[in-house]
């Protein structure tokens, strides 16, 4: 199947991530805003990286203009009628997805590719409530998507062989790197990811190391491009939060229990790059540890 028109459902930072890998290869994409208000944030958002990019030499500016051109925002859902392919990233709540799949199934063509983009729910869940539930699947990017060359093609309980191919097709096309992964929580990377970040929590808790002292070892001894606090913090403390809490509550394994400071920071509003402030703060530069982990939360 030869995909050449993309619909996006959620313009957050994956969402537009994901348009601009799409319109970068030269597929038309329409990247509808999910929750109310007008979609112009998101544009100028993707206006302004990619600016920063040509700044930095690394894109033309007649690049920037024709990925800019190649993506229609919009607020219309409906504006995915007639998208090959539609990738899902609206928020982390399962109900709200499984009504999006029923309402992308009157929208689209019935061999339209319909996929999500979750971190950890089922994909499965989302299929049940599809009629046709062959081409439904997970298509799981990293953030930030235009940096990261992995997608999971998740396949779940019903998906056909026939999909999975054309979406490892697609992932070729735009330029990444697939792998094909069962429909697990949290699937290959969060679910190895996840552990090793509460670990990292766990050490600070213990008192193994500090949050820098952590991160550096990580980095130079490990070859992380980024040390785990700094990755949770740009991961979104919250998201990691509940990647912890969804898997845990799949596999009742103590190592997926989210730690206390994490689930105290989230309690706090700390939620890493986003509010400002997680394990760092971001006010000064280079950013510091969070003042507020100098004591132990409780
Ligand atoms: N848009 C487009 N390109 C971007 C970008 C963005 N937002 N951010 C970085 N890039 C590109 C740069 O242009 C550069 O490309 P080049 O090598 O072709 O010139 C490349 O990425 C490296 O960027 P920089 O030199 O600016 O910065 P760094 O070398 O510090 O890399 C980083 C930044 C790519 C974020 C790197 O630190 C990294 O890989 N960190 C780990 C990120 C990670 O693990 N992500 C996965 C999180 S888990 C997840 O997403 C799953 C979800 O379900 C929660």
């Amino acid at each position: 199947m030869d995909i050449k028109k993309v619909g996006i459902i959620g313009t957050g930072t994956m969402g537009v991530g994901m348009a601009q890998v799409c319109a970068q290869a030269g597929i038309p994409t329409v990247a509808v805003k999910a929750t109310p208000g007008t979609p112009e944030r998101a544009q100028a958002g993707l206006e302004k990286s990619l600016a920063r990019m040509v700044e930095r030499g690394k894109m033309e500016a007649a690049e920037k203009d024709a990925i800019v051109g190649r993506i229609a925002f919009t607020t219309d859902e409906g504006a995915v009628a007639d998208c090959d392919l539609v990738i899902e990233s609206i928020i982390e709540d399962l109900d709200t997805k499984k009504a999006l799949f029923k309402r992308l199934e009157g929208v689209c063509t019935p061999d339209a590719l319909l996929t999500t983009n979750t971190s950890t729910l089922s994909v499965t869940s989302m299929m049940a409530v599809c009629e046709h539930r062959q081409r439904v699947a997970g298509l799981h990017f990293f953030n930030p998507a235009p940096a990261m060359a992995l997608v999971e093609i998740i396949h779940a309980f019903e998906t056909s062989e026939s999909t999975v191919r054309a979406l490892e097709a697609f992932c070729k096309e735009i330029g990444k790197d697939p792998v094909i992964v069962q429909d697990t929580t949290g699937f290959i990377v969060n679910r190895l990811l996840t552990p090793y970040l509460l670990s990292a929590v766990r050490l600070l808790e213990r008192g193994t190391g500090d949050i820098e002292g952590i991160d550096h070892a990580m980095m130079s001894g490990a070859g992380h491009p980024m040390g785990p606090f700094a990755l949770a913090d740009y991961i979104g403390l919250d998201v990691v939060n509940a990647m912890a809490q969804n898997i845990y509550n799949d596999a009742r394994t103590d190592h997926h229990n989210p730690p206390h400071t994490l689930t105290r920071l989230v309690e706090l509003g700390y939620l890493g790059r986003k509010t400002g402030k997680g394990f760092y703060d971001y006010s000064s530069k280079p950013p510091t540890a969070n003042p507020a982990l100098k004591h132990p939360i409780s």
